[in-house]
């Protein structure tokens, strides 16, 4: 029998350059790209084809695409349907491994995108331009591309990094003030787990001042840009998530299961409320297993209650949110494994707690 190891280093440079101004940059990244790419692609949804899409052009007008591609708004295109069309779209274009495909939108289109840039021909290059608050926070860093399986969240995908991600602010100014509600839950996620004295001054300012800052407003981009910075000190340590990049699944065990049972029940969450929503349910569960004062766990519960919008939960809802929790990546053994928090700033990795446990923090959360 034959047996063969290899090591195989993983060379992982996404440049990330964040601020007002970055859209301005990419002729300079699309110009330094070895080899060069042969033709360009931006895929977009239907509202950033129609918002962010003329800023971009507008601001890069050297940019010739040779083709840009708009799918529906939402989380149902994540869908291996939506792949498939564009992997005909690309192929009909004659696209190449030297090509490179442009993600002009939120969490859905870098997530699209970058599962049809690992994919295709076994791997293309791509850039994120993240146009909501979640991608420009979170979704379009790191290189974690996803679609769902029906209404199962981020069941297929892939690592395989952007080759840059450009973080401009400008964008923001189109984005409904819905969407920046549920990109502030990613931003607060991330100042939970590392720490330091943010978490005091969006104490005091409040969760309903934090949730509605204006897109132009100097605390909000201070805030994202402490959420870039902490993201991608995390992938650069732990690219695969074997270790502390799972710090970034607090609040996402119950989050994706309240996300995944809105979409079937025809009446979806917002990404960041179903975050906030089980951020809370986290810090229940935190109280229980890992000493977080309860003075903690009750600011924080109110915190979630207060800025985000979480639907009524019933017990009668139970069944079915453990259920999806156990197709998630996050159970073992029938316990269900959470990050959870020891303070603030100290996460605490893979806790696994029972069922019951988890059915007292719902009621905690949410009766
Ligand atoms: N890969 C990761 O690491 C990661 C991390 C966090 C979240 N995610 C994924 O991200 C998704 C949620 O991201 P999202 O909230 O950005 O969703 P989204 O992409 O659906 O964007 C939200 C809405 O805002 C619109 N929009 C985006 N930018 C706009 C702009 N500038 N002006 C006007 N409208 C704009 C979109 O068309 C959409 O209707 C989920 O699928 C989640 O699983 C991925």
């Amino acid at each position: 029998m034959l047996r063969l190891s290899s090591r195989i280093a993983e060379v992982l440079r996404s440049h990330i350059v964040a601020g007002p101004g970055a859209l301005g940059q990419l002729g300079r990244f699309i110009h330094e790209l070895r080899p060069q790419p042969g033709k360009i692609f931006i895929l977009t949804d239907a509202n950033t084809h129609e918002k962010c899409l003329p800023v971009l052009l507008q601001s890069c007008q050297d940019l010739q695409p040779d083709a840009i591609w708009k799918v529906a708004a939402g989380e149902a295109s994540k869908s291996i349907d939506t792949v498939n069309t564009l992997y005909y779209q690309l192929l009909q274009a004659r696209a190449g491994r030297n090509d490179l495909l442009l993600n002009l939108g939120g969490g859905v289109v870098s997530d699209l995108g970058g599962f049809i840039a690992a994919s295709y021909l076994r791997g293309i290059r791509y850039i994120n331009i993240p146009t909501s608050l979640i991608g420009q926070a979170d979704a379009a860093i790191g290189g974690k591309a996803a679609i769902d399986i029906g209404p199962l969240k981020n069941q297929a995908g892939f690592f395989h990094p952007p080759v840059a991600v450009l973080i401009d602010p400008i964008f923001l100014e189109t984005l409904p003030s819905d969407h920046r509600r549920s990109g502030m839950a990613e931003i607060v996620k991330m100042i939970l787990i590392s720490g330091g004295a943010l978490w005091n001054r969006i104490q005091k300012a409040g969760a309903t001042k934090c949730c509605t800052l204006k897109p132009d407003d100097p605390f909000l981009h201070k805030l994202l840009l402490h959420a870039v910075k902490e993201k991608n000190a995390l992938i650069t340590r732990d690219y695969r998530e074997r270790n502390v990049r799972k710090r970034l699944n607090f609040g996402h065990t119950v989050g994706h299961a309240l996300e995944s049972w809105s979409l079937k029940s025809g009446a979806p969450m917002h990404h960041g409320d179903a975050v906030a929503a089980g951020m809370a349910c986290a810090v229940s569960l935190s109280a229980m297993k890992t000493g977080l004062p309860p003075a903690t766990r009750d600011a924080l519960i109110r915190f979630m209650l207060e800025g985000f919008i979480i639907p009524s939960i019933q017990p009668r809802d139970y069944d079915e949110l453990l259920g999806i929790m156990e197709h998630d990546k996050k159970t073992v053994n029938g316990r269900y494994r959470f990050t959870l928090l020891k303070e603030i700033g100290k996460p605490v990795l893979n806790a696994e707690c029972s069922r019951e446990e988890v059915v007292n923090a719902l009621n905690t959360c949410f009766l």
